[in-house]
């Protein structure tokens, strides 16, 4: 009790404060960043732990959904009930437990996961990340994840300038891991020096930051997302199996980039991405009116959506009834090419198409590119049953007129982000050269 109300206490100085470079404008953008972002938060065993129960708090506060894993150890410094209760999620304790893996098993929570912090980090833990142990379920997880980990160091000084720990702290960062801290100062053991986890106000706001990249500061984003549907009478329609899920990480990823982000979505069972406008279509003629209508004033069009080449060329006004006949025929009729109308636009936004096909991906996607007067081209192969439709993950190849770039399979949300790395350079470059 008296901890978490010496934390309070730190917490609303810092707040107050405004130090430069620590917890600065604190709650505003990172409300923002963190709202609906999946955060699993890995505890060891360390006194530090007690700041994470108020770290879950807030992270909670700021519109995320936070699920904990403790390794044994952690649970001798706060128990995981207290978590649960925090976290209004079951805490995962252990990697060999059935009936926790029955609910949500060890890949599953590496998968969920949009970034996974281990906050405090001890040297323990530390070490046998370095060494790639799957000794318990929160190294495992680690092991697993494709999401980006970040660790929060929490010691005793004298165990985190152990030339041990720093080799180990070397072996994560050259992996790709982010260490945050640890802090100098005053130790629960007494001693003074680095080792402090940071703060919780600072952990939230090098958290909102991992996903706020401001690449796009300014701009307006367009994005067309999902299949469409095209109705043949008033209970049947023709449509396709997109999900909707690399529009939807791409308008997400815009709008942590700091774009005006607005979704033109066909039929699909996602959540909005938090601060985009969503509007929702049906058919591709609405989907083509509700682009047309905001493209001028757009900087940036990219035409994810599945869209339907044909349409009945009329709708039955009842249901159309079974026929002796063995054979039936509807007539089609082209749907206007949205992303083509675009960039015959006489000040054509900067636009990227997508190229989803079986065979030939290449060729396609390059006659795509032509044809349509793309900037930009994502192509993938929707044969493959591992990435594309409906699928969490994907690998593309990027085409644009002069060069291409691969992309390796990866969860779609970081990969939305690396696509719009790439879509700022090439629209820089074709900014320069007009
Ligand atoms: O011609 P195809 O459908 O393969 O082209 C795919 C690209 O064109 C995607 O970017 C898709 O969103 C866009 N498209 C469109 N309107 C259509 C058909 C495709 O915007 N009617």
């Amino acid at each position: 009790m008296c901890l978490f109300m010496y934390v309070r206490k730190s917490l609303r100085r810092c707040y107050l404060s405004g130090v430069p470079g620590r917890c600065r404008n604190p709650r505003s953008r990172m409300t923002l960043s963190l709202a609906n972002r999946q955060i699993l938060l890995g505890i060891t065993g360390g006194i530090a732990a007690y700041k994470s129960a108020e770290l879950v708090r807030r992270l909670r506060d700021s519109g995320a959904t936070v699920r904990v894993i403790m390794t044994p150890a952690a649970t001798e410094f706060i128990t995981p009930l207290t978590l649960q209760a925090l976290s209004g999620n079951p805490v995962h304790t252990a990697l060999l437990d059935p009936e926790a893996e029955a609910g949500m098993g060890h890949i599953e929570l590496a998968r969920w996961a949009d970034l996974l912090l281990v906050a405090p980090a001890s040297a323990d833990f530390m070490a046998r990340l370095a060494q790639g142990q799957g000794d318990d379920l929160l190294a495992t997880v680690c092991l697993a994840t494709r999401a980006p980990v970040c660790l929060a160091p929490a010691m005793n000084q004298a165990m985190w300038r152990n030339s041990a720990t720093q080799a180990n702290a070397d072996i994560l960062r050259q992996r790709g891991i982010t260490l945050w801290g640890p802090a100098e100062g005053a130790q629960a053991c007494g001693d003074t020096g680095p080792g402090r986890m940071l703060e919780v106000p600072e952990l939230l706001a090098l958290l909102a930051s991992r996903f706020d990249t401001g690449l796009l500061a300014g701009q307006r984003v367009l994005i067309t997302a999902g299949p469409t549907r095209e109705a043949i009478d008033p209970v049947r329609y023709i449509s396709n199996h997109s999900s909707g899920k690399m529009g939807f990480a791409l308008a997400q990823a815009c709008a942590d980039a700091g774009a005006i982000t607005t979704l033109v979505a066909g039929p699909v069972s996602l959540p909005t991405p938090a601060r985009v406008t969503r509007i929702d279509v049906t058919s591709a003629l609405e989907m083509h009116e509700a682009v047309m209508s905001r493209a001028g004033e757009t900087d940036i069009v990219i035409a994810a959506a599945a869209v339907a080449d044909f349409r009945p060329a009329s709708v039955a006004a009842d249901k159309i009834k079974k026929t002796a006949a063995d054979t039936m025929t509807i007539e089609l009729v082209k749907n206007p090419d949205i992303v083509a109308s675009v960039t015959a636009l006489p000040t054509a936004p900067f636009t990227v198409g997508f190229a989803a096909e079986t065979q030939d991906v290449a060729g396609h996607a390059l006659d795509k590119l032509q044809r349509k007067r793309l900037d930009m081209i994502i192509a993938n192969d929707v044969g493959r049953r591992d990435i594309g439709f409906g699928s969490d993950d994907n690998a593309v190849t990027v085409y644009w007129p002069g060069g291409s770039a691969g992309f390796d399979k990866m969860v779609k949300q970081p990969l939305a982000q690396r696509l719009l790395e790439k879509l700022v350079e090439l629209q820089r470059s074709k900014k320069q050269h007009h």
